[in-house]
């Protein structure tokens, strides 16, 4: 057995922000399934939000209020306002530990205009800004030195909780097959989102909500799972984000009739409408036969007008997604896109230190803690605004690491049984190698991906959703007899994909359960059946919790309000 005063699961903003924070004073441990700078995090392109004073009459209180307002008014607005609060000075710190934010001609950090803020906010490092505060933030933890210890390519096979108290987790070593027990005071998941349950998603392949799920099956529920939010421009068949730093930088959006359709839509944001709107918007041209030829289900991201050297200068990346994977060259060509699965704004439930609660009346777990897209605190409600993820991990990541140095210093180790736990955790993965298995893999989970786009995307009504609830029934039932045909230890993804497949499909259940209830149209969630908010029965947050037999019970718990009463939401 291995252990660690504090236990990191996720190398991503958060798992590493967080980490920063302890290093040095605790003997803490970062766990990752990739290699830390290959974490989604880096995927992140156009920017983090902050009121800085660089803006003439952007504050604090506009971010927040922006913030409430795109959520749909579902977000905790006790947490939005330390989100937006405490991002400037988040900023000015990533920068002063090196991070090469683009600068305006002053030599200010440069903020560009974003979906849903009245200002422009986004200090942003052309379109790569997930990955140059990810690369910070590494070198930094590194140069923090010896006391942080690197797990890369481990998998989280159990998370341990009994008594309402953390004590670790079993892990599988990648590279041999090894299972290991951590024996932990401490234990955080920064572990991200679930978008990879879609067929069309910006997510990266590590994205398959593992943590979330071991957090369930460990006892904790779940949060708003239902509200998944599609961002508007996905590269066309392949889902690869184009920032809406594109946008922010003056690009339009067209439909098949070269027409700038946000106009019927958000005619004072146009395409700078909150992600949920614009997405819907080009969900309704594809749908009512205004796409973009051959077969109108795409729309067009028009950037010509930017010129090269604005394009070249602020939108490489975008640029060289475009030319490599679909051969649109964007300096002359409009580029195919269409809404893609982004972010999770459900997870494991938190208060506003990041320590996981328990149930809906706010009983909290022990040494348990998650921060980032793996956790729902709530600060994005029921949408998030674009630029706000980033700055949640780096925010929330420091928040946990300071909770958990306090918490940590104060805890006495609890036993941890772990010739139960390493036994439990073979027995799961025994059955599933061992077993006589005839269904594949990638169908059931291609069926389960292309049903979740399908039926449970941009619009939803309850017709679709019941049917995509029994296929994922059959699809768990199929799943019993999945065959692993790699029956080695070395490397063996397809048992780590087999792994994944289990947690998508008990996440997904939760998705389609959570907005089959919600009888109601809310930020990402938007039923056709059921058209309006409904403020008096739905204001409040879906809880799932996972019951002996493997089924879950949905219970709500209401949405904290401080500042801002709910009202129509118009752009
Ligand atoms: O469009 C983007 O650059 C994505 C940013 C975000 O999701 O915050």
């Amino acid at each position: 057995m291995l252990s660690h005063d504090v236990l990191i699961v996720g190398s991503g903003l958060a798992g590493l922000r967080a980490a920063y924070e302890v290093v040095g004073h605790l003997d803490v441990a970062v766990m990752t399934k990739v290699y830390p700078s290959r974490s989604h995090s880096g995927a992140a392109q156009g920017g983090v939000a902050a009121a800085l004073a660089n803006v003439d009459g952007d504050s604090i209180e506009a971010h927040t209020y922006d913030t409430v307002k795109g959520a749909d008014f579902l977000g905790d607005q006790d947490s939005i306002e330390i989100l937006c609060g405490d991002a400037p000075r988040t900023i000015i710190e990533m920068e002063h530990l090196g991070c090469a934010f683009s600068r305006t001609s002053e030599n200010k950090i440069a903020q560009r205009a974003f979906g849903g803020h009245s200002f422009n906010r986004a200090c942003y490092s052309a379109d790569r800004t997930g990955h140059a505060l990810l690369h910070t933030l590494f070198e930094q933890s590194m140069k923090l030195g010896g006391s942080l210890q690197v797990y890369s390519e481990w998998y989280v096979v159990r998370l341990v909780i009994e008594d309402g108290i953390c004590r670790g987790v079993v892990a599988m070593d990648i590279k041999t097959g090894r299972l290991e027990t951590f024996h932990a005071k401490t234990v955080m998941f920064g572990t991200g989102g679930y978008g990879r349950a879609f067929k069309i998603t910006s997510n990266a392949y590590a994205n398959t909500g593992d943590g979330i799920v071991a957090a369930y099956r460990a006892g904790v529920p779940l949060q708003d799972m239902e509200f998944v939010q599609y961002h508007p421009t996905g590269l066309y068949q392949h889902g690869i984000l184009l920032s809406e730093a594109a946008r922010g930088e003056g690009g339009y959006l067209l439909n098949g009739d070269e027409e700038r359709f946000m106009q019927k839509y958000a005619p004072s944001k146009m395409e700078l409408g909150p992600r949920d709107i614009v997405s819907r918007s080009e969900q309704t041209e594809i749908n009512e036969g205004r796409g973009a030829w051959p077969k109108k289900d795409y729309v067009l991201l028009d950037l010509r007008h930017l010129g090269k050297d604005k394009i070249m200068e602020k939108l490489p990346q975008i640029y060289h997604l475009a030319k490599d994977f679909i051969g649109v060259d964007a300096i002359t060509d409009p580029v195919p896109i269409q809404p893609t699965a982004h972010y999770s704004m459900g997870g494991i439930p938190t208060d506003n230190d990041c320590q996981v609660y328990l149930d809906e009346n706010g009983a909290r777990i022990t040494g348990f803690f998650a921060a980032g897209e793996c956790a729902c605190v709530s600060v994005h409600g029921a949408n998030r605004l674009g630029t706000n993820s980033l700055l949640e991990a780096l925010v929330f990541g420091r928040r946990a690491g300071k909770k958990m140095l306090e918490a940590t210093r104060e805890t006495d180790w609890s036993p941890l049984n772990e010739k139960a736990e390493l036994a439990a955790a073979r027995l799961e993965i025994d059955e599933l190698v061992h077993t006589k298995a005839t269904e594949s893999l990638a169908d059931i989970r291609e069926e389960l991906k292309t049903t979740m786009t399908n039926q449970v995307g941009v619009y939803r009504n309850g017709d679709d959703m019941e049917s995509a609830a029994e296929k994922i029934t059959e699809l768990q039932d199929r799943f019993t007899r999945v065959k692993v045909s790699d029956k080695g230890k070395n490397f063996n993804t397809n048992l780590i994909e087999t792994l994944e497949l289990s947690h998508m499909l008990e996440y997904s259940e939760l998705i389609v359960a959570g907005a089959l209830a919600r009888k109601e149209s809310r930020g990402a969630h938007s039923r056709t059946d059921y058209p309006k908010r409904d403020d008096e029965n739905w204001m409040r947050h879906t809880m799932a919790f996972r019951q002996e037999d493997g089924g879950y019970e949905l219970r709500y718990k209401p949405v904290k309000i401080t500042r801002y009463q709910p009202e129509e939401r118009k752009y």
